[in-house]
């Protein structure tokens, strides 16, 4: 058959485009497979840390860790103190480090000539992620005794909880939330320094909680309702019962009645630090003496200008203009606590006074210090 002139050209053509197609399949093939080839690091170590009880306990990343966090002076030390006297449950002291890490790579990735740096040294997100969920494993395993369920209370962590969750898929977060104007009071009297909080003003300081709870909240909401439970301070106060009922089936932990005597396992099971700023109050049981106590101590024209100053008060169901609000009538055994706490005052203090004779410096809590490159997040 003859072929015309045009139709040979056209047929030489995409015998032509064939050949290249061909050529540059096998070229791929061969680069896929030298890739292949290369030598893949492989991290062979078994991680485990071996109990008093001489059992093995292992730890990974895919382990449903607890992570408790809220604006400091929202109760965080009391729902860690109340996990950790559930005979599953570990959280212990604060590691101050796990949060400054993750604020490390926030300012390395926030600025574009270091991410690039880091991008042509060949840190990867991958790598950089793989690192520093293996530093925060190995301070949470360690820096307490082994437990099934491993906790954390760094309380600024939940700023960066959606990363977190990358981190660790089967991790949950605890948001403690507590009325503003009450932790603004809780942070100007106790004189608890954080940076960003002028410990001078209350309209500051209420703005302050303002914006960082907002923060929280948002990142709660990100990481929705299977990996994010709020958990209000005044009702936990309130109806301790109730509240740890809903916390542990949240985290899939079996009903304990100790988690609702965690006074009885101070120093037996729940190791206090010296050094932070609410172990005085925790060794208590709970009780209602924190509730209202901000109540006629915040200027007047704060007072009134509330709304405008906080608006998460409302976001968060507290009513600016009440002053105190109805938090709701306390569960019986609470009240009676109270009364007996009120009543046992000065052994109180002597057993306070006891156990934490070194006292406190005014910038060793929550992990934010004076400082402000150690919490930048929060100013
Ligand atoms: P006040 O400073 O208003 O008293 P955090 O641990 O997040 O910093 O929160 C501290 C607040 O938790 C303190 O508030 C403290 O009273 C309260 N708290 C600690 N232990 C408590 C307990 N056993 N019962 C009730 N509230 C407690």
């Amino acid at each position: 058959m003859q072929l015309s002139r045009p139709m040979r050209g056209n047929l030489r053509k995409a015998a032509g485009l064939f050949c290249c197609v061909v050529v540059l399949y096998f070229t791929v093939q061969v680069f896929i497979s030298d890739t292949r080839k290369q030598p893949q690091m492989v991290n062979a170590q078994q991680r485990y840390v071996i109990g008093n009880d001489n059992k093995v306990y292992e730890y990974n990343r895919d382990m449903p860790l607890i992570f408790i966090g809220g604006v400091p002076r929202s109760g965080t030390t009391l729902m860690r103190a109340m996990l950790d006297a559930h005979p599953e449950v570990r959280c212990g002291q604060e590691t101050r480090v796990i949060p400054r890490l993750l604020q490390l790579r926030f300012h390395w990735l926030k600025s574009e000539k270091e991410s690039m740096r880091l991008e042509q040294a060949g840190i990867s997100d991958e790598v950089l992620n793989s690192a520093i969920a293996a530093f925060t494993l190995e301070i949470i395993a360690k820096h307490g005794e082994p437990a099934p369920r491993l906790c954390n209370k760094d309380p600024l962590l939940i700023k960066m909880g959606s990363y977190v969750i990358d981190l660790f898929p089967n991790a949950k977060f605890i948001f403690m939330v507590r009325d503003g104007r009450a932790t603004a009071h809780s942070i100007i009297t106790r004189k608890v320094t954080i940076t960003g909080f002028d410990l001078t003003s209350y309209r500051q300081c209420l703005k302050k909680w303002n914006s960082a709870v907002e923060a929280m909240n948002n990142q709660c909401r990100d990481m929705g309702r299977s990996k994010c439970l709020r958990v209000p301070y005044e009702q936990l106060v309130l109806h301790p019962k109730q509240w740890m009922g809903k916390v542990l089936k949240f985290l899939d932990l079996p009903w304990n009645d100790s988690v609702l005597h965690h006074e009885d396992f101070i120093n037996k099971g729940i190791s206090l630090s010296k050094v932070e700023r609410s172990s005085d109050q925790v060794i208590k049981p709970v009780n209602l003496e924190a509730l209202t106590k901000w109540v006629g101590n915040i200027p007047e024209d704060v007072v009134r200008d509330m709304a405008e100053i906080a608006p998460m008060l409302s976001v968060l169901g507290y009513d600016p203009y009440a002053n105190p609000p109805n938090y709701g009538k306390p569960d019986d055994q609470v009240a009676q606590k109270t009364k007996d706490i009120q009543k046992n005052k000065t052994e109180w203090e002597k057993k306070a006074k006891e156990m934490f004779s070194m006292g406190w410096d005014n910038g060793g809590d929550t992990g934010m210090d004076k400082d402000p490159s150690d919490n930048p997040n929060m100013t």
